[in-house]
């Protein structure tokens, strides 16, 4: 296996989804649906997607299947996104190597885009659910609506935003990382594993491994935010800085957080491991996004 092409043919099945489920922008009101479509098509790694479809074929589920909720899980992906770039949140002009949203279409409709993303994803998710009846497909959606609300992103977002300029313990960030972050990440393994018809004992292990996962990625975000390469990551660099957040680094420093961000990954290879040969594409796409520069 050669861990680009697979991602590149990942990226390439979720993209095709996406132009299916997002509507045109020849529909009215067309700003709407122009500043959906910008940032959605703005180049992201999709990840998130593409980790639900692994988890659903590892486990023999059926892609095409799963192909609404990764669409819908890379949608809520996009609006928090716009939302985290906004003024009121942390103010960066850049992502995905363009211009934020609301730099394009201002803050009153790049708001009411995320709004639409979140809205539209559950849309797609729910008459899927409704077309098939299927229960494994209703948990899907539960999954992805644990790791997108109060149980998780939304809820690590406001304890970042209220924690700005405060100093902050080891547990309050873990808090901030394990929601804003590893949640969503959780979500996509979780919901692949439902689809796939995977029982809870299975489905409880591969969340283990996914919140090692996400923890590990969001303290190499925090790392990339201080040493990464503009033109590379496609979003400003120094961001946690100038909106005084603690971070991985400001606690522990850029070598600490490194070896934590391979000590986690390490473990959670080591769960994933356990299903074999199976697992050659999550476990290598793990070892990837240790040293990751984007
Ligand atoms: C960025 O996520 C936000 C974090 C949770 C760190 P990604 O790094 O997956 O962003 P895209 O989707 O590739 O743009
Ligand atoms: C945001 O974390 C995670 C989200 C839920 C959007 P960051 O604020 O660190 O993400 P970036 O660095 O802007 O991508
Ligand atoms: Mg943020
Ligand atoms: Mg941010
Ligand atoms: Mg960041």
């Amino acid at each position: 296996m050669i861990l680009s092409d697979e991602i590149k043919r990942g990226i390439k099945f979720v993209d095709n989804g996406l132009e299916k489920f997002l509507p045109s922008d020849k529909n009215y009101p067309n700003i709407i649906y122009k500043s959906m479509r910008y940032s959605v098509f703005a180049g992201g790694k999709r990840l998130r997607p593409i980790m639900l479809l692994a988890v659903c074929d590892m486990l023999g589920g059926e892609l095409k299947k799963a192909l609404p909720f990764a669409c819908a899980i890379e949608m809520i992906h996009t609006y928090s996104l716009i939302h985290d770039d906004l003024p009121a949140i942390d103010n960066d002009d850049y992502r995905r190597g363009k211009l934020t949203n609301h730099k394009v279409f201002g803050e009153n409709i790049a708001i009411l885009s995320g709004d639409a993303l979140l809205g539209h994803a559950f849309e797609i998710m729910a008459c899927s659910v409704a077309q098939s009846g299927d229960i494994k497909e209703a948990n899907a959606m539960k999954a992805i609506a644990f790791g997108a609300g109060l149980n998780g992103m939304l809820t690590g977002q406001v304890v970042d935003v209220i924690s700005e300029g405060k100093s902050i313990d080891k547990n309050t960030l873990d808090f901030i990382h394990i929601n804003k972050t590893a949640a969503m990440i959780k979500g996509a393994f979780s919901a692949g594993a439902y689809l796939a018809g995977a029982d809870y004992k299975i489905i409880n292990t591969l969340e283990s491994a996914a919140e090692k996962i996400g923890m590990a990625f969001q303290i190499r975000d925090d790392i990339l935010d201080v040493v990464g390469n503009v033109s590379e990551l496609g979003k400003p660099v120094l961001s946690d800085e100038k909106n005084s957040k603690t971070t991985y680094v400001t606690l522990f420093g850029i070598e600490k957080s490194n070896n934590e961000v391979k000590r986690l990954s390490c473990e959670a290879i080591d769960i994933l491991s356990d299903f074999g040969e199976k697992a050659e594409f999550l476990v290598e796409l793990t070892k990837e996004l240790t040293d990751r520069k984007k």
